[in-house]
């Protein structure tokens, strides 16, 4: 079972903006039913400025919610300021999203840069136009179960630091139904991370991406078995945390959790932590 923040209940359960716009300027697509979920994002303009957005979408709860917090961060701005919002902006408004439902924050990018490239496209500017993230946009299509491009996959990897196929699968759910792609997908990845060196973070930076990974990723899995974690200093790449909760008396299991934790943090965050209990 799936855990989700608050936001993404209340916007699931109150969809903000929801309907069609029958004199829209822009109207942004993504996804397709064939698929198992689409989204429809209509704006309307006033000048520059987006004056009002709703959507149309078939997918579940978390795509609802996607989509409901997205016509809620681009109403009141303008087209140039929309155009820097990606699929990770849309996931952290919302709180977090378990990482098998990334791919609905990237629907609802997907959605919002078609429409500015169609907008940019009839307004002859398509050539200025810089989509964050969207400067790759091979065609070939990787995944034919979904319909996923190269250049999607790319886009999901460029944005999010995806680093294996499971991840890819999670954010653009290529290689989840046959698997026939999980090859070129592989084969992307490689050729991506070869070309890439992940930039050093700052010692604040690294701070607040370790304290993330605990509060998104780790913790929610211990909270499972009635559990949590804290995370306590970090000094250099050393990682101090504090057990809470069942996690506390299990003194055979702490060594394993210990692991876990080292595991996740060295993966998503620096292969060079280590994890000190205290
Ligand atoms: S081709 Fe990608 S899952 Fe089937």
């Amino acid at each position: 079972m799936w855990e989700y923040s608050e936001k993404v209940l209340d916007h699931y359960r109150n969809p903000r903006n929801v309907g069609k716009i029958d004199d829209a300027d822009i109207v942004g697509e993504a996804g397709s039913l064939a698929c198992g979920d689409s989204l429809k994002l209509y704006i309307k303009l006033d000048g520059n400025i987006i004056k009002d957005a709703k959507f149309q979408t078939f997918g579940c709860g978390s795509a609802v919610a996607s989509s409901s917090i997205l016509t809620e961060m681009i109403i009141g701005k303008t087209l140039d300021e929309v155009k820097k919002i990606t699929n990770k902006d849309i996931a952290e408004a919302l709180g977090g999203l378990p990482q098998e439902k990334m791919h609905c924050s990237v629907m609802g990018q997907e959605a919002l840069e078609d429409a500015l490239k169609k907008y940019y496209k009839e307004e002859d500017g398509w050539e200025e136009l810089e989509i964050t993230g969207s400067s790759d946009h091979q065609d070939k299509v990787i995944c034919t179960c979904f319909n996923v491009t190269e250049g999607q996959i790319l886009e999901a990897v460029k944005i999010n630091g995806l680093k294996t196929v499971e991840e890819v699968t999670n954010y653009t759910k290529a290689g989840g139904a046959c698997g026939r792609c999980k090859g070129a997908i592989k084969n992307i990845l490689d050729e991506y991370w070869k070309n890439e060196t992940p930039a050093e973070l700052t010692p604040t930076q690294k701070i607040l991406k370790i304290s993330k990974v605990i509060d998104q990723q780790i913790s929610p899995q211990l909270q499972k078995d009635g559990g949590d974690i804290e995370l306590v200093d970090v000094e250099g790449n050393t990682v101090k945390v504090k057990l809470t909760g069942m996690c506390s008396g299990c003194k055979n299991a702490s060594m394993t959790i210990k692991n876990f934790v080292e595991s996740v943090l060295k993966d998503k965050v620096d292969s060079k932590l280590e994890v000190e209990q205290v």
